[in-house]
């Protein structure tokens, strides 16, 4: 074939000009970041993940588009953390009872009633100690950019009588993946199971086990409150999360990125939040007023019977915790 010189020339001039263009296109095209979670999107951590979008969105005008997946929709427990270190999510948001594959010191988070309540664990996670924690885990790839909270954590069950730690004896409960929890419903003669959150609901409806632990907003979210016949207010752990990124994409982001992104963090810090004391205050009155669990009130006595059970989770775990630590966590509560 002969191409004329002219030809040549304007055929060159279109796939520059292509080049030219994608090329800018690439350049125009926003950073997609990539949110996964396990919960609904109407509980605590479900809301601070779309504030972050919105607020990351507009801090960085077309420069980044955050895409967030409750539900497990994308991944699992489990398989979350691994998505994370590979690249395939950018942040997720586990429970802090999910991280002792990576440290043993977020364990500290499931010792059985440190904290007295949430402005306990507020106070501890912005001390010193407490944020410590956040790059705790930096050596193994996974960043701590925040903590955001859920509850308290209640038992259920699909017995009648929930009040004293006998009624647990030989139940089975579910459990997230982590051995002081394991531990804790060991000091109580129960048989604990870990489960992803995705099979909870299941496994409650068939009886493959008998009860659960879990905040006012979890169980209103996942209908948990009507396949149990008591949930009991012990208020015996928390469920509060950690928002980890990649640490080697989250160091390779463009300084105004990394800034914007943290800005959009600490907006949706405070949201969340705020929000966590409110959906679970609401979603204990709407379990009430269901009518389908019943839900007991605990006196003094019966809660020191529960702490009472639970401690020996505490000397057990201690030492790979840290007495520094546990001692800051409890100095949090005056
Ligand atoms: C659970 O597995 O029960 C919770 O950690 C779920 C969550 O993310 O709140």
């Amino acid at each position: 074939m002969k191409f004329t010189s002219s030809r040549i020339l304007s055929a060159l001039g279109i796939s520059l000009a292509f080049a030219l263009s994608s090329s800018a296109l690439a350049a125009d095209k926003p950073i997609v970041i990539k949110f996964s979670h396990v919960v609904a999107a109407k509980t605590p951590k479900g809301q601070g993940a779309l504030k972050f979008k919105e607020v990351a969105e507009k801090l960085l005008p077309g420069k980044v588009e955050v895409q967030v997946f409750p539900n497990s929709q994308l991944f699992g427990d489990g398989k979350e953390m691994e998505a994370l270190l590979l690249g395939d999510v950018q942040f997720i948001a586990p429970s802090l009872s999910k991280f002792d594959r990576y440290t043993k010191k977020v364990q500290l988070f499931d010792l059985p009633f440190l904290f007295d309540d949430m402005e306990a664990v507020d106070r501890f996670q912005q001390s010193d100690k407490g944020k410590e924690l956040l790059s705790s885990m930096k050596n193994r790839g996974l960043l701590g950019l925040a903590y955001w909270h859920n509850g308290m954590k209640e038992l259920s069950t699909n017995k009648d009588r929930l009040q004293r730690p006998e009624d647990v004896k030989g139940l089975k409960f579910r459990i997230q993946a982590s051995d002081v929890l394991e531990a804790q419903f060991r000091a109580l003669g129960a048989n604990p199971q870990k489960l992803a959150f995705s099979e909870v609901y299941q496994a409650l409806q068939t009886g493959v086990v008998d009860g659960q632990e879990n905040t006012w907003s979890n169980i209103y979210s996942q209908k948990f409150h009507e396949v149990q016949k008591t949930i009991a207010e012990t208020n015996h752990g928390v469920i509060d999360y950690m928002v980890v990124t990649n640490a080697q994409w989250w160091e390779g982001l463009p300084d105004d990125i990394r800034a914007g992104l943290e800005k959009a963090m600490a907006e949706a810090t405070e949201y969340a939040n705020a929000e966590a004391a409110k959906l679970n205050k609401r979603d204990k009155q709407l379990i009430v007023d269901a009518g389908k669990a019943k839900v007991v009130q605990l006196s003094k006595e019966d809660v020191a019977a529960w702490r009472k059970a639970m401690e020996p989770v505490w000397k057990k775990f201690e030492a790979d915790i840290g007495a520094d630590l546990i001692q800051a966590a409890q100095a949090a509560n005056k």
